[in-house]
Order: structure tokens, then C-alpha cells, then sequence
């Protein structure tokens, strides 16, 4: 009995020290800042800074399909991604031009160039009835600072509707910009201060609301059709070069389920002590309400070259190690 004591009283002393608790992610409800707002992050992305993960994304606070107008881009600022503080509007209607009323910022996304030392933002640039199809660029020296407007173009004289942006191990980064059936979903790497287009690297199908995220060497291309605000059967190819040999693509849903009713929007790597979850980000837009569309986040699972995807009614991810459980 005294042994059996002391070997319990051995094992609390040598036990390793609690980690950070699991944080539970329910996808398909409305979610709220610490503050108790509903998040306005639609079509969003995240970068990660230090520790501390920082999601980006659109203000749809009120609007719906047909006056979806720019409001702001709020940043939120999180270390475990359940509990989201919101930070700031890092960027904000102005009087006129891109950032005027009745204009259109959608999916802005988030980048840190080390050598310039600014964070820099790619947004699509619309108005209603996409007849400007631009894609607008943001810079801030700090994360969630307010990001200066630079302006918008045409990537190399193409159309630019839905976006995405990704950095590769080396540094170099890359711009989705899709550029609707004639043109396909291009893909632009950046030139090294990432606020232009060097070249085009590689033309995929036309799939829109493109996320990316590369493991075990290989680029892995999430996108959805082209259904509006619909949601639709997404889809994923991959290579293991940016340039080409893009597989065909296919479901990592359930056919039929709508992606779990749900438009893709970013592929968050969540790495720590013990591997990395490749998260799944999507929207469930309500066209009639689009400022309470849900977030709809999942765990992907890679094996092989296969990517997949499960509904969960919440499932738990820890950020220190960087595993997820159901
Ligand atoms: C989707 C696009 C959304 C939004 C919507 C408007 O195709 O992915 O970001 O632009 O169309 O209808």
C-alpha cells in the first residue's frame, strides 16, 4: 500500500507539465468575439504570428446578395482559435474609389514579408456587377495596424475575381486570381517585396475561391464551382511543382453534401509540438443575410496524395501540438 503510495505520488512529480487545453471548434454556428459580436471575418484568411493566430477576413455586417457593399476588413487576433478578439478594422470605407460605397472588397488575405518587414493584403476588387475585376494590394507594419491602400490592378492585364495568396518555404509567394472560364485559375508569383506580379507560373481549370497548402512536398489546391453564393461539391487537385502536372481534380466531401454546405475559403496549417492539422475554412453564405453566414471549419485528413474531409458537430484542436481530435 505505502509503495503503491509513493510510486502515485512519483508519478505526479515526474509527470510532464499539462498542456494548453483543447479548444473546441463547432462549425455551422454563428460565432461570437470575446466581446460578444458575431465575427465579421467572411471569406477570410489567417497568419500566425509568434504564437498568435490573426484572421482576416470580410465585414458583412447587414448586407445581402445584391448590396453586399465593402464595409471593413476586421482582424481578430486568437492563440487557441476558438476565443476571438477583435483587434481592429484594418481597413475601412473612404469617401470614394475602391474603398467607396457601393464597391466590392472580398477575401482579403494576409502576408509577412521578412526583408521589407510589412504585412502585406490582396483583396479582390469589384463593384456589383464585376465589371471592374481588379485585384487591390494593402501594406501595414503591423499585423493589425491600418493597412495603407496601395490601389488595384489587372495581374497582367487578365480579369481577377476570387483570391489567394501563399508563401513557400523559400520565401517566394504566389497570387490566385481567377480569371473566370476564359482565363482559368492563374496563378502569379509575386515579385519579392510581394506587392506586384513577377510571372505566371501555371493555369489550372477554372475553380474559384482557391485555398492552398503544401505537404510532405507536395501543393495541395482546394476551389469550389462557380455558383454564386450557392455552395457546391469543391474540389482539390495537387502537384508536387507549382508550375504544372496538376492532377485531375476531385471531392474531399461527401458527394452531394455541398462541401457540408459550405464554400472553401483558406487551408489553415495549425503546427506544434506534436505535427500540424491542415484546417479547413469555408463559408456557409446566406445570401438574404450575409453578415450571419457560419464558419464552417474542419480537420482535413492527407494520406497519401488524398485529402479528405469529415462533418463533425465540434471537434477539438490543440494548438500547442498541433493535433485535433473528435
Ligand atoms: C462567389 C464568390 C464569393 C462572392 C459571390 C458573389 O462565387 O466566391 O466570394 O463573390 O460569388 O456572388
Amino acid at each position: 500500500m505505502r509503495l503503491l503510495a509513493l510510486l502515485a505520488v512519483l508519478l505526479c512529480f515526474f509527470a510532464p507539465p499539462a498542456l494548453a487545453a483543447d479548444a473546441m471548434i463547432t462549425p455551422g454556428v454563428q460565432w461570437k468575439d470575446t466581446s460578444g459580436n458575431p465575427i465579421q471575418a467572411h471569406g477570410g484568411g489567417m497568419i500566425k504570428v509568434g504564437s498568435t493566430y490573426y484572421w482576416f477576413g470580410e465585414d458583412k455586417t447587414g448586407t445581402s446578395q445584391g448590396n453586399a457593399w465593402f464595409r471593413n476588413v476586421p482582424c481578430y487576433s486568437s492563440s487557441d482559435l476558438q476565443h476571438w478578439k477583435f483587434e481592429a478594422n484594418v481597413l475601412t470605407r473612404q469617401a470614394s474609389g475602391d474603398l467607396g460605397p457601393k464597391r466590392v472588397i472580398e477575401r482579403p488575405k494576409v502576408i509577412y514579408n521578412a526583408s521589407t518587414k510589412q504585412y502585406v493584403m490582396w483583396m479582390h476588387v469589384d463593384d456589383g456587377g464585376h465589371t471592374i475585376t481588379k485585384v487591390g494590394v494593402a501594406t501595414s507594419s503591423s499585423v493589425c495596424g491600418q493597412y495603407k491602400y496601395l490601389g488595384s490592378f489587372k495581374p497582367q492585364g487578365n480579369i481577377s475575381l476570387d483570391i489567394q495568396l501563399f508563401v513557400d518555404d523559400d520565401g517566394s509567394a504566389y497570387f490566385f486570381g481567377e480569371a473566370r472560364a476564359a482565363g482559368g485559375l492563374r496563378l502569379y508569383k509575386l515579385t519579392s517585396d510581394y506587392l506586384k506580379i513577377d510571372k505566371l507560373v501555371s493555369v489550372l481549370e477554372d475553380y474559384e475561391s482557391p485555398a492552398i497548402f503544401k505537404h510532405d512536398g507536395r501543393y495541395y489546391v482546394l476551389g469550389s464551382h462557380r455558383t454564386g453564393w450557392r455552395t457546391n461539391d469543391n474540389m482539390y487537385t495537387s502537384s508536387t511543382s507549382l508550375s504544372g502536372g496538376w492532377a485531375p481534380w476531385k471531392l474531399f466531401a461527401p458527394k452531394g453534401s455541398k462541401t457540408y454546405n459550405s464554400q472553401t475559403t483558406f487551408v489553415l496549417p495549425v503546427t506544434g509540438t506534436a505535427g500540424t492539422t491542415f484546417m479547413f475554412m469555408g463559408d456557409r453564405w446566406q445570401p438574404s443575410s450575409l453578415g450571419t453566414s457560419p464558419y464552417v471549419w474542419l480537420p482535413l485528413t492527407v494520406s497519401g496524395t488524398s485529402v479528405s474531409m469529415k462533418w463533425y458537430d465540434r471537434w477539438y484542436i490543440d494548438t500547442v501540438t498541433g493535433k485535433w481530435h473528435a
